[in-house]
């Protein structure tokens, strides 16, 4: 396939809304897990928020391999957001931040699957992996709230969100579309950032 100049550019701007989305996601977290007094709960979102960080990492790199940088104003917003969500989790009670991060989170698998494939698409094989293990791990955070609201009364009876499919179709669902194992394709760059290759 023939890179796409196009596909190069959605990509770098869908990296630019990831990477500072993930600044937002490690803000409000680090309030939510602060606002909850189960220690394993805190110990959970704890461990979200350092996945979130290490997240805009590999996406910070994903974007500097591409010769392109964050968005400011996307940056500042994203602090802003973090940081009052963060704070509201204080305020709001246990099941309101629960639903917004599992709604949020559902709509994060997709975004990296969409990269996923804007990656592919320009040429660029080497992200698929991680984006694609990013999507991932973004599904496991989604099922853990989606159970956290599960757990309460009133959740129960409220209306959630889709359920993304199976945890496996992410991977299966790229390599049926493009003909292959990721393994085969791509370098594992998540590997090579955490271990500092
Ligand atoms: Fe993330
Ligand atoms: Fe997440």
């Amino acid at each position: 396939m023939v890179p796409s100049r196009n596909s190069s550019d959605k990509l770098i701007a869908l990296l630019q809304l990831a990477y500072s989305g993930e600044r937002a996601a490690a803000y409000a977290y680090r309030g939510h897990w602060q606002s909850v007094s189960d220690e394993h709960e805190r110990d959970s979102i704890r461990g979200i928020e350092e996945d979130e960080w290490r997240h805009r990492q590999l996406v910070g790199e994903m974007l500097a391999g591409l010769g392109a940088e964050p968005n400011r104003r996307r940056e500042v917003r994203a602090t802003i957001i973090g940081r009052t969500l963060g704070l509201l989790c204080h305020v709001t009670g246990w099941l309101m931040p629960m639903y917004g991060a599992g709604k949020l989170e559902s709509r994060n698998v997709k975004e990296y699957e969409t990269a996923a494939r804007l990656a592919r698409d320009c040429g660029c094989v080497n992200l698929i992996d991680c984006l694609i293990e990013m999507a991932e791990v973004e599904w496991d955070h989604e099922k853990y709230f989606r159970s956290c609201v599960l757990s309460h009364r009133l959740g129960r009876r409220l209306s959630l969100w889709p359920q993304p499919p199976p945890r496996e179709s992410i991977r299966s669902s790229y390599e049926s579309e493009s003909g292959g194992s990721l393994q085969d394709k791509s370098r594992n760059l998540c590997e090579r950032a955490t271990t500092g290759g």
